[in-house]
C-alpha cells in the first residue's frame, strides 16, 4: 500500500514522487499500454487500432481480436515504456521504476482480455510488482478524472454517462473514505448508442466504425429534415404517473436503426448506398466520404445524429436532476461526437452544471485510463489475486 497523504481522492499530483503505474487494456479491438503518475499526469499513451482488420467485416471479429491482440502485445507495452521515457534519479525509467501493473478485467470480449490479463500478471510476477484488476467502464469514467478532477465539485455525486460501442450507462460516481463508489442508475435495454452510429453506417455504405463517419457527414445536413421518435420506455414498475425513485433511466437505441432501414428502403436509396460501397476502399477515410453522398443521405445522417444525441442528452439531464448530481462526466468512444459535446455543453451551462469530457484520444479506449482508474486502488491496497481471470459480463457498481 502507497503511503500517501497528498492523494485527495481527486487523482491531482503531489510532489512526492512515485505513483507509477503501467496501464493494459485489451477489453475489445484497441490494444494499448500506458504509464501514468499518481491517476493524473500520462508519461506515454500507446494505442494499436485493430480497425483495418476489422473494417472489412463491420464489426469487431472476436478471433481475430484475440490474434491480434497476441501480436501487438508486447511491441505495445515496450513502447509506452520507452515512450514514459523521464529520468528518475538520473536514470532513465524502467520496468524497475513502476509500483504496479494495472490491467482490464472485464466487461468485454473474453479472449481479447485474457491476453491482457495473461501479459499483466506475468509481467507483474516477474517484476514482483502488484496487479491491479480495472473494471473497463471505472476506466472510461477516469479518463475524464484524470485530467478534469481538479475542475470538478469535490464533494457530492457525480453523473457518469458512460456512452461507447458496448455501452451506454449512466452512472452516479461519489467519492468517500479514499474510494470511488458507483451506483448503475441507467443502461440500454438493447444497442448501445456506438452500436447504432456503426450500424447506421454500415446500412448506408459508410466505414466502420460509424462514428467518426457520420460526425464527420452530420454537419452537412439537415439535422431536421426526417423526424425520428423514440418510444418513450418505461420502468416495469410504473403507478399513479410517478417514478419509483430507484427506476433505472433507460435507453433504447435499436428502433431508430430499424427507422434508418425503413426509410432507406421507401426512399429507394438501395443503389447509391450499394455505388459508394464501391467506391470507399477500406483506406478510405470519413472525409472522402462526403464525394460520394447526396443530400438526401447527409439530411438522413444529420437527422439521425440528432436524434441520438437529443435523446442521450434528454435523459442524461433528467437523471441528474432526479439524483441532485454536482456534475457529469460524459465518456467513452460516442462522447468524442463534435454535436453531443456542443449540445451538452450547452444545455450544462444553461443549468449551471459543471461538465467534462475527456481529451479525444481519452475518450475512445486507451489504457491511460486503465491506470489512471488503477491508482485509487493502489492507493487503497486493492490489489488482485494471482487468479485474476477474464470477467466478459463485469458489472460496475450496485
Ligand atoms: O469506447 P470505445 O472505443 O469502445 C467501446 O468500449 O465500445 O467506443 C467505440 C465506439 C464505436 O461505436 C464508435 O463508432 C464510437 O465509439 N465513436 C463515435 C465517435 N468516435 C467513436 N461515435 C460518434 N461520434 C464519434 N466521433
Ligand atoms: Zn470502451
Amino acid at each position: 500500500m502507497v503511503n500517501d497523504p497528498t492523494y485527495s481522492g481527486s487523482g491531482r499530483v503531489g510532489e512526492t514522487r512515485g505513483g507509477l503505474i503501467l496501464g493494459i487494456e485489451s477489453s475489445c479491438d484497441e490494444t494499448a499500454a500506458a504509464v501514468v503518475e499518481r491517476g493524473s499526469r500520462q508519461l506515454s499513451n500507446v494505442v494499436a487500432s485493430q480497425i483495418a482488420i476489422h473494417s472489412p467485416y463491420g464489426g469487431v471479429v472476436p478471433e481475430l481480436a484475440s490474434r491480434e491482440h497476441l501480436r501487438a502485445i508486447v511491441p505495445v507495452v515496450e513502447a509506452a515504456i520507452r515512450e514514459a521515457g523521464v529520468t528518475m534519479g538520473g536514470a532513465g525509467l524502467g520496468m524497475k521504476d513502476l509500483d504496479a501493473i494495472a490491467v482490464t478485467e472485464g466487461p468485454g470480449l473474453a479472449g481479447a482480455l485474457l491476453v491482457g490479463i495473461g501479459y499483466a500478471k506475468a509481467l507483474a510476477y516477474a517484476l514482483g510488482k502488484p496487479l491491479i484488476a480495472v473494471n473497463h467502464l471505472e476506466g472510461h469514467i477516469h479518463a475524464v478524472l484524470l485530467e478534469h478532477a481538479a475542475a470538478l465539485p469535490p464533494a457530492g455525486p457525480l453523473l457518469a454517462l458512460v456512452v461507447s460501442g458496448g455501452h451506454t450507462h449512466l452512472y452516479l460516481a461519489d467519492h468517500r473514505n479514499a474510494t470511488w463508489h458507483y451506483r448503475n442508475v441507467g443502461h440500454t435495454v438493447d444497442d448501445a448508442a456506438g452500436e447504432a452510429f456503426d450500424k447506421v453506417a454500415k446500412l448506408l455504405g459508410l466505414g466502420y466504425p460509424g462514428g467518426p463517419w457520420i460526425d464527420t457527414l452530420a454537419p452537412q445536413g439537415n439535422p431536421n429534415a426526417v423526424k425520428f421518435t423514440f418510444a418513450q420506455i418505461k420502468p416495469k414498475v410504473h403507478r399513479g404517473g410517478q417514478r419509483p425513485s430507484d427506476a433505472p433511466h433507460l435507453f433504447s437505441f435499436s428502433g431508430i436503426k430499424t427507422a434508418v432501414l425503413r426509410y432507406v428502403e421507401t426512399h429507394a436509396m438501395a443503389a447509391s448506398i450499394a455505388a459508394r460501397r464501391q467506391q470507399l476502399t477500406p483506406v478510405a477515410k470519413p472525409a472522402d466520404a462526403l464525394a460520394c453522398c447526396d443530400q438526401q443521405t447527409l439530411d438522413l445522417v444529420a437527422s439521425f445524429q440528432r436524434a441520438v444525441v437529443d435523446d442521450l442528452k434528454r435523459k442524461t439531464f433528467a437523471a441528474a436532476e432526479h439524483y441532485g448530481a454536482h456534475g457529469l462526466l460524459i465518456s467513452g468512444g460516442v462522447a468524442a461526437n463534435r454535436e453531443l459535446r456542443a449540445r451538452f455543453t450547452a444545455a450544462a451551462t444553461e443549468r449551471g452544471l459543471p461538465i467534462a469530457f475527456p481529451a479525444l484520444a481519452l475518450s475512445t479506449d486507451n489504457a491511460a485510463m486503465i491506470a489512471a482508474a488503477a491508482w485509487p486502488k493502489l492507493v487503497a491496497g486493492d490489489f488482485a489475486p494471482p487468479s485474476l481471470s477474464a470477467r466478459a459480463s463485469l458489472p460496475l457498481g450496485q
